[in-house]
């Protein structure tokens, strides 16, 4: 199974692919966590890449279509996978479209308020990219991660500027792929309020009901 996980940022897409994986046997591949190893290996890339994703804009798309070809080229993507953070602009969806459709979209609503209360108190596992909430998620031991023992930390971009500028991109650049995927019959919206477990429930009724 192919699938995009649309939605803004906060909506819950990185935690809701992490529950979903283990369950659909799928690699979760997101554009973002991509993009922040390469800045953290200093990379040719993330040397470029750095200082947009601090400020909350976008990667320029031909950067970022040819790491997901690449990356979709893998052998572990060869049964299916989520895509979360991809595509985020019209030219990517057409050039996802030319080398590897998706069957279906998965688009989480969630409002700007929520947006905003969820991503200034995320923290971040520095080794191992586990997400924690400091009030409804947080690690059993403050500032270490329960799977990987690593340093819990906060992401760049979510700064209260870094986060508006964001939300203005996502609506600006982003948000026009629901009409685009709806007109072309592959998108399910569920509302990503609630616990996680709730939005994994609506997640599976949303796919079974779209087979
Ligand atoms: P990316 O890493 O994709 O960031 P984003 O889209 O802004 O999304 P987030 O990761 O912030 O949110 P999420 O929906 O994954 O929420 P999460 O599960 O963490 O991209 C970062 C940057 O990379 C971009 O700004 C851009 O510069 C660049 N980039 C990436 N892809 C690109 C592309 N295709 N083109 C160009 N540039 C690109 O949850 C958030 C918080 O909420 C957590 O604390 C979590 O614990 C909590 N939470 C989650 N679910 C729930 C729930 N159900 N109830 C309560 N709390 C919840
Ligand atoms: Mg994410």
């Amino acid at each position: 199974m192919k699938l995009i996980f649309l939605g803004p940022p906060g909506a819950g897409k990185g935690t809701l692919a992490d529950l979903a994986v283990e369950k659909l046997k799928i690699p979760h591949i997101s554009t973002g966590d991509l993009f922040r190893a390469a800045v953290k290996e200093g990379t040719a890339l993330g040397v470029k890449v750095q200082g947009i994703l601090a400020s909350g804009g976008l990667v320029p798309d031909e950067l970022t279509i040819a790491l997901v070809r690449e990356r979709l080229a893998a052998p572990d993507a060869r049964s299916g996978w989520i895509l979360d953070g991809f595509p985020r602009t019209i030219p990517q969806a057409e050039a996802l479209e030319s080398f590897a459709p998706a069957d279906q979209v998965v688009n989480f609503e969630v409002a700007d308020d929520v947006v905003v209360a969820r991503l200034s108190t995320r923290r971040v596992c520095r080794a191992c990219g586990k997400i924690y909430n400091i009030r409804s998620m947080p690690p059993k031991v403050a500032g270490l991660c329960d799977a990987c023992g690593g340093e819990v930390y906060t992401r760049d971009d979510d700064q209260e500027s870094a986060i508006r500028t964001r939300l203005e991109t996502y609506r600006r650049q982003t948000e026009p792929l629901i009409a685009w995927y709806g007109a072309r019959g592959r998108l399910v919206t569920i509302d990503g309020v609630g616990e996680p477990s709730l939005v994994l429930e609506r997640f599976d009724a949303a796919l079974a009901g779209a087979r």
